[in-house]
């Protein structure tokens, strides 16, 4: 038997997800080999050459699609860019070159990445990343660029000082100390409350975003909720129902709940809150993921059309046989786009098997 290549693998996800979309699929296309280079070619036979985690399956991409609330949805694609050979800094360096290879095309605004990049670079990275990219495609308009650094690249107890030094930098600081002392329970600093990711916006409208995500292990809705208060105008009570509505109301003792924080420059406090439940480690299989996603979409007034559209466009399995295929369901709450987000494994290597499997009576 023939095996499919990583990229007709992953393209014969993308192309139906444009289509869904009302997308042009031509951009995203070209931007997905770029992203891959050399290594789309691996058959999914042979293992993957980078263990990334951007995947459970160690896939090097990740779909999602963002519900807005005053737009159409918009197509997202997480990435690691494969280095030859792959590694942490080969792949920072393989990102860092796709990136320069795309800005004039597309107008990239490197100011804020400059002024910080050198602060989570090292040359014996800790952890499973130092830089990933996303791109986000919305109907009509040029791809917009994203990366997202790891705070912990240098050791977990350095990561407070690097985002420190980062948002400093950035004219953030104040934002910083005040998000800190609301999401972070006490003592819990590098323990069970984790900066995952630090994120900045390519480019230079007034809409871009510097974010910082932190990742609340054995936590519950409630924690989230209180990690919300910081933001003005964002009800918490609303982020602990989605968690409660995602999360089937378990607490979150398996992968953690993340939140991240939207800053921007001239505000003493973050201006957007969002929340992401890792919905594939609290349901027994997808079918079960699917339902509750649809129920939140439902409740947040959005279709839940362009959902079952886009799960049939990246799986032809059944969704009961695995779980996975819906990595996580995110909340955003405040500027710039309120909605909710939905995460899908590209499963390019694996399938996970689904937790209790329906026996027939004998
Ligand atoms: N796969 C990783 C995880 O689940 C990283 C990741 C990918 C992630 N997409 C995400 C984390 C969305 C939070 C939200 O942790």
């Amino acid at each position: 038997m023939r095996h499919f290549s990583v990229l007709e693998h992953l393209a014969g996800q993308l192309n139906p997800l444009c289509r869904v979309l009302d997308l042009d699929p031509t951009t995203p296309l070209d931007l997905l080999t770029a992203l891959l280079g050399p290594h789309g070619a691996r058959s999914l036979a042979d293992p993957p050459a980078w263990p990334s985690d951007i995947a459970d399956d160690h896939s090097p991409v990740e779909f999602s699609v963002a519900f807005n609330n005053n737009e159409p949805p918009a197509l997202r694609i997480l990435a690691e860019v494969p280095g030859l050979p792959p590694g942490i800094n080969a792949n920072t360096q393989a990102a860092y070159a796709f990136l320069a290879d795309n800005a004039a095309r597309f107008g990239l605004s490197t100011q804020r990445l400059d002024a910080v990049r050198d602060l989570f670079a090292t040359a014996q990275p800790v952890g499973s990343f130092a830089l990933w990219c996303s791109l986000v495609f919305r109907h009509g308009r040029d791809p917009e660029f994203k990366v997202y650094f790891n705070p912990e690249v240098a050791g977990v107890d350095r990561a407070p000082e690097l985002v420190a030094e980062a948002l400093g930098r950035l004219g953030l600081g104040d934002s910083y100390r005040m998000m800190l002392a609301r999401s972070i329970r006490p003592g819990e600093l590098g323990r069970r409350d984790r900066l995952a990711f630090f994120a900045l916006d390519l480019h230079d409208g007034p809409q871009a975003r510097v974010k910082l995500y932190v990742s609340h292990y054995d936590a519950d809705a409630a924690d989230a909720a209180r990690a919300a208060t910081v933001v003005d105008g964002v009800n918490p009570d609303e982020v602990a129902a989605f968690c409660l509505a995602a999360g089937g109301g378990h607490r979150f003792r398996g992968r953690p709940l993340v939140g991240s924080y939207t800053l921007a420059g001239g505000a003493d406090r973050p201006v957007g809150y969002s929340v992401y439940v890792p919905i594939r480690d609290y349901v027994d299989d997808d079918l079960q993921a699917r339902d509750r996603v649809a129920a939140v979409l439902a409740r947040h007034g959005f279709s839940t059309a362009p959902l079952h559209r886009s799960i049939a466009a990246v799986s032809r399995r059944p969704l009961a046989a695995g779980v996975g295929l819906i990595a996580h369901v995110s909340l955003r709450l405040g500027p710039p786009r309120p909605g909710v987000t939905v995460y899908l494994s590209a499963e390019a290597y694996e399938v996970a098997q689904p937790r209790s499997v329906w026996l027939p009576a004998a």
